[in-house]
């Protein structure tokens, strides 16, 4: 029995190892829909933000309060009013906001105040502060409608936030902010945590939706064929933004999809919409390769592009060594120029430091990867693993439905990024024909869908 446990739990604690390593130290703004608490989820995602934040995470929590506070204006016997997106804040509905507000704090303190033996929570300390971060300002009348005391963030007091974080505790923040006359303001929890994550340059942003991410076609139903795409870079999220009708209501495909744009523009690099219905999906999303929801990263950073007949001489130094040494298998400089738009590459400072191909067999709905390669200097840093993302992204855009490596020494590399080793029978009739059994390579196949 305890053989066993050995063989399954070991391995797979240590294969989280690199996301606790990697995480360590940095900050992530959570954006907890109100829709997640009235769904009964509270008590799960505290035990596992208190488990990131256990593992050296700063947390940044800010509760949105929809469903709540339209109970509380129901039981008032008053009607939730919105246009434009956004509530319309009357006296009542303020007042609404305020005791629902409160009444969601106090559960949430409770839920990270748990500590009962036998469970997640037990051992742990979650100190939780809250405070006045946010200056609001009105949102005044737009096209003739006064929405009264609802509010837009005007400034977010991110040295307090940071002093906050670097005191150990975990920051708790409700959609209000005050106007300098100390006016209260009804905000909306993705503007709060949106401003808040870009304010103090978060690593991530994260909403935890009652939407399961974005679908690889957004106009069609989730099923087999249409999953979650789980990286968007920048630039495909604007252009789908702008493809999208404008949202209304947050089960929009363009409602959090904004937020996430708006803060990868303004700086945070990775921006997450995740579904809160799925059990554990934060712990999914952050600590697992493949994650669960739509994660929006900014990859200009990274300068992760498709190659150019200019990157040829660049592509050849960096996969030189590893030819001569016997880890790739040769290529000539006229096969490159020929397949440079098969290539995708990084690029820094005009050096290429990391690179791979895609030789699409759409007969058999899959494509190699070949010549995947990161420069000596800059590997461990996850560019292997973004490059992988990468050519999973291009191939899925093709429409196949996996994609195979042959390797002689980096099995365990792809195994631990989803790949299974098959028989290189498996292999597409044309590419079998040129496989070199003397090489011995393994194949190893990883399924996109
Ligand atoms: C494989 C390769 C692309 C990975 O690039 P990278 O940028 O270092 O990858 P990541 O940063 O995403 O991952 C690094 C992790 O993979 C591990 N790793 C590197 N090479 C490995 C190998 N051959 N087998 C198993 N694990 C390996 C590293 O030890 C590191 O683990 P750590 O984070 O626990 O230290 C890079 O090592 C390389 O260029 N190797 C030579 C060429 C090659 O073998 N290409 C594959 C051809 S099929």
């Amino acid at each position: 029995m305890s053989t066993v446990f050995n063989f399954t739990f070991v391995p797979w604690f240590r294969s989280v190892a690199p996301y606790i390593h990697m995480h360590r130290g940095k900050t992530f703004v959570v954006g907890l829909t109100g829709e997640a608490i009235a769904a009964g989820k509270l008590q799960n995602i505290a035990q596992d933000l208190a488990l990131i934040q256990s593992m050296g995470v700063k947390v940044v929590l800010v509760h949105g309060f929809r469903p709540q506070v339209n109970e509380q204006l129901r039981a008032k016997g008053h009607e939730a009013r919105y246009s434009h997106g956004l509530r319309i804040t009357d006296e009542v509905a303020l007042d609404s906001a305020q005791e629902a507000a409160g009444q969601l704090r106090y559960e949430i303190e409770a839920a990270f105040s748990q500590g009962l033996p036998n469970t997640p929570m037990a051992g742990s300390t979650v100190r939780m502060i809250s405070g006045n971060f946010i200056t609001a300002r009105p949102v005044g009348v737009i096209d003739g409608v006064d929405f009264k005391h609802s509010g837009l963030v005007r400034k977010v007091d991110s040295a307090g936030i940071l002093h906050t974080l670097d005191f150990g505790a975990m920051v708790l923040m409700s959609p209000f902010g005050f106007s300098p006359t100390g006016e209260a303001f009804n905000l909306t929890m993705e503007e709060v945590a949106t401003s808040v994550a870009i304010s103090i340059q978060a690593d991530k942003l994260i909403f935890l939706t009652e939407v399961p991410g974005i679908r690889v076609d957004s106009e069609l139903p989730e099923s087999e064929d249409n999953p979650i795409d789980t990286e968007l870079p920048l630039d495909a999220a604007r252009k789908l933004l702008t493809t999208l009708p404008p949202a209304q209501r947050p089960t929009d495909t363009a409602f959090y999809l904004q937020h996430c744009v708006k803060a990868c523009e303004a700086g945070v690099e990775r921006s997450h919409i995740l579904p809160f219905s799925v059990d554990g999906s934060l712990l999914l999303e952050v600590y697992v390769h493949d994650g669960i929801g739509t994660m929006v990263v900014d990859e200009k950073l990274e300068s992760l592009r498709e190659a150019t007949a200019d990157d040829i001489g660049g592509i050849l130094q960096l996969i030189e060594p590893f030819e001569r040494d016997g880890t790739l298998v040769k290529r000539s400089r006229t096969e490159i120029e020929r397949d440079i738009s098969q290539y995708s590459v990084i690029e820094h400072d005009g050096v290429i430091f990391g690179c791979a191909a895609l030789y699409p067999y759409p007969e058999s709905r899959t494509a190699e990867m070949a010549a995947l390669t990161v420069s000596p200097h800059s590997q461990s840093q996850g560019d292997g693993e973004r490059i992988l993302k990468r050519v999973e992204q291009r191939a899925k855009a093709l429409g196949l439905d996996s994609i195979f490596v042959l390797t002689t020494r980096t099995m365990h590399w792809f195994i631990k990024r989803g790949f299974v080793p098959v028989d290189p029978d498996w292999l597409p009739e044309a590419r079998k024909r040129k496989y070199n059994w003397d090489r011995k390579s393994q194949v190893l196949v990883k399924k996109l869908k």
